[in-house]
């Protein structure tokens, strides 16, 4: 399975912090925004990876993340002209996709739970569709999904005025090689965007959607506004200095997941340690 972040957008509930920068390259607490999503893909087990900016931050993201060989992973760069939806990833990314299958992580989504990269595993390949579902207060800022007492999915809204359940969906999607054509047939929504509820409501009307729920011990934050920014980061803080162990570390994960070994992780550590990062990472090598 391939992978795509989505890191574009106008950011504008963020204004004026994202007026000259990318909402995703943003401080959470320690590192940059987009380390999160990129550290869920990489401990799902997913090495290939498309990163789509928007044209002006391109260059910024090539900077810090480079080509993906120092994480043993391949990272390719794409840009979207104007933010014309979440499901415009699948037109943008269908060279990139190929005849593979797809999971889509927006840019300012972060996940943390244990059992979450077991869980994410699992999916990795799907027959259909594999979306997620996790219990918020307000559900209607996000896409609603409803399930019948089986498990199995009644609806899915965008946005509903009255939601019909408590389950939000958040900003991972697991999708078979078809996500390519359907997204080339969608019309956009009144809103002028590529819905990714219309992609996800189509593989619903074929029967292929499945929805996975994440579990009250997940947590699925969304980092689009100050509170949220700034809550973000408080949370990876208290738990980061409880702990001792990081979230959303891409150099740990690439090491735990056996992408790269000690060597390469003393290596990315090194330049490192003066902020303390490195010295965490260095500590991970057990004493030869
Ligand atoms: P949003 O938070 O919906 O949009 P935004 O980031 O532009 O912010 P705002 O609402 O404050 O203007 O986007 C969610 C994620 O998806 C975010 O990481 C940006 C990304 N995105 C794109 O890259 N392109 C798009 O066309 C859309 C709609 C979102």
């Amino acid at each position: 399975m391939k992978g795509i972040i989505l890191a574009g957008g106008t950011g504008s509930r963020l204004h004026p912090l994202s007026l000259a920068i990318s909402k995703q390259l943003m401080p959470v607490y320690d590192k940059p925004m987009i380390y999160y999503p990129l550290a869920t893909l990489m401990s799902a087990g997913i090495r290939e990876i498309l990163i789509i900016t928007t044209p002006q931050d391109h260059q910024l993201f090539r900077n810090l993340l480079g080509d993906g060989t120092q994480l043993g992973c391949r990272f390719d760069y794409a840009t979207q002209e104007a933010p014309r939806g979440i499901a415009d990833a699948f037109r943008i990314g269908r060279d990139f996709i190929g005849g593979d299958k797809v999971a889509l992580i927006l840019g300012d989504n972060i996940f943390y739970g244990s059992g979450l990269s077991e869980l994410l595993k699992a999916n990795t390949d799907p027959d259909g569709a594999i979306i997620y579902g996790y219990h918020v207060t307000n559900p209607s800022r996000y896409g609603v999904v409803n399930l019948a007492a089986d498990g199995r999915v009644e609806s899915i809204e965008e946005k509903p005025a009255n939601p019909k359940s408590n389950y939000a969906i958040p900003g991972i999607y697991f999708y078979d090689n078809d996500v390519v054509s359907y997204a080339a047939d969608l019309a956009p929504s009144r809103r002028g965007e590529l819905e990714i509820t219309d992609i996800n409501k189509a593989y619903l009307q074929d029967g292929k959607l499945r929805v996975s729920i994440l579990d009250r011990g997940t947590a699925w934050l969304d980092t689009g506004t100050f509170e949220s920014l700034m809550q973000a980061s408080q949370f990876v803080q208290v738990i980061e200095q409880r702990q001792g162990l990081k979230i959303g570390s891409i150099e740990e994960t690439a090491y735990k997941m056996g992408f790269i070994g000690a060597e390469q992780l003393r290596s990315l550590a090194e330049p490192l340690r003066k902020s303390g990062y490195g010295e965490y990472l260095l500590q991970l090598i057990p004493d030869a």
